[in-house]
């Protein structure tokens, strides 16, 4: 238990002068907020029991496909744990389905394409549509999120970003090193070009439905971006990011997420996005450096630490608002998803801290 974390809670309700939605969407553009706002990545899934419970009577992809239980399942963490951010319930891989590829989503394994694109053939056979003929069940549990969550939470959306999903397109399901997605970006750099001006597309549409299905903000996830040097990164993927980040602005706040990308980061900060998620390779104050200071910044706690006991955590979550340094622009979150076997009792007191003690910051 941290230590006067009852009280410190009433205090910060007390002083806390912005709903959460505001407070998040402040923080992403830049503007003064009360308190710092965070949220989870992968707040809405296993480590909480309702949501196992709600998977025992449906199946992964009905529930992300059934607007009602995805909006059910978006909500369980706001209420439960207090957070700024109402991430939507679904996955990278649902544009794909209006891409017309079939692909499935294995418990322990991940996605997994059977047919995965290889050749020039198998591009050309990848449809564009917008995200209301593609994923309508996306746009319609955003519909009703947006009523259903009010000031309460930022609504954010997602997509995975053009390298991310290629990774999973090419290699047909999740990989260490992913090869033949290298193979062709390094040996078939044409055929990958297409298919990642393919995917850009797919990525604005889809992005921008949500917006307009009432997405606050939306992140784009490219959890792969670890595996490439710079100067590819900058070459193969970064016009791709940044064609979406310019098509989006003005249209709601981007966050741009990556893991293991410590000697990208000033490369990742042209992709254009409001803030730059981090992991928690590099300490926030130094991710920040790299980003340069007129970067927004998301993170950046490392998941595994929740399982470390309670003064270890409450350390770690000081940590890491001491070096935000009470700056503009942060929102905390961890450096990668929640793992499933979080305890959310540790991950609500993670919550109450940021909110009570950012408030002193300087
Ligand atoms: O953040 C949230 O709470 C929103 C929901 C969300 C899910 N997937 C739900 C999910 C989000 C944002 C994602 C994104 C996602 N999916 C990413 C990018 C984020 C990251 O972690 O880097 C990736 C790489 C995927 C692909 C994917 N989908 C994987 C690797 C898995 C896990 C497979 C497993 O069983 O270990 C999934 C399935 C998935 N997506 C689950 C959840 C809650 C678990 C499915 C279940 O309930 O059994």
């Amino acid at each position: 238990m941290i230590k006067g974390t009852v009280t410190a809670t009433g205090a910060a309700a007390a002083s806390a002068s912005m709903s959460g939605r505001q407070r998040l969407l402040s923080a992403a553009r830049r503007e003064p907020v009360d308190v710092t706002p965070v949220w989870f990545m992968r707040q809405a899934g296993r480590s909480l029991p309702e949501y196992r419970a709600l998977r025992e009577r449906h199946d992964f992809l009905t529930v992300a496909k059934t607007p009602e239980l995805a909006a059910e399942a978006t909500l369980m963490p706001v209420d439960r744990l207090g957070v700024d951010g109402a991430v939507l319930f679904a996955d990278i891989m649902l544009p794909l389905d209006g891409m017309g590829v079939p692909f499935d989503i294995r418990p322990g394994v991940g996605p997994v394409i059977a047919d995965p694109i290889r050749t020039a053939a198998d591009v050309v056979r990848l449809r564009i549509v917008d995200a209301e003929e593609g994923t309508p069940y996306v746009l319609e549990a955003l519909r009703f999120l947006k009523l259903e969550l009010g000031e309460r939470a930022a609504l954010l959306g997602f997509s995975g970003a053009p390298f991310t999903l290629a990774c999973y397109l090419v290699e047909g399901r999740s990989s260490r090193e992913y090869p033949k997605t290298k193979a062709m970006l390094y040996g078939a750099p044409d055929l990958w070009h297409r298919l990642m001006e393919t995917l850009t597309e797919v990525v604005i549409r889809y992005l921008r439905g949500q917006i307009a299905a009432g997405a606050d903000a939306v992140q784009l996830f490219d959890s792969w971006l670890g595996l490439l040097d710079r100067a590819t990164y900058e070459t193969h993927v970064l016009p791709y990011t940044a064609r979406i980040f310019a098509a989006l602005r003005g249209l709601a706040p981007t966050i741009h997420f990556s893991t293991g990308t410590v000697a990208l980061l000033d490369a990742i900060a042209l992709a254009g996005s409001d803030l730059v998620s981090v992991d928690w390779r590099l300490p926030l104050d130094e991710a920040w450096v790299r980003l340069g200071a007129s970067q927004g910044i998301q993170g950046n706690l490392d998941p595994t630490l929740l399982f470390a006991p309670d003064h270890v955590v409450a350390a770690a979550t000081r940590g890491i608002l001491r070096h935000a340094g009470g700056r503009r622009g942060h929102v905390f979150n961890l450096g990668h998803g929640i793992l499933p076997e979080t305890d959310p009792e540790t991950l609500r007191r993670v919550v109450d801290l940021v909110h009570t003690e950012s408030g002193t910051a300087p």
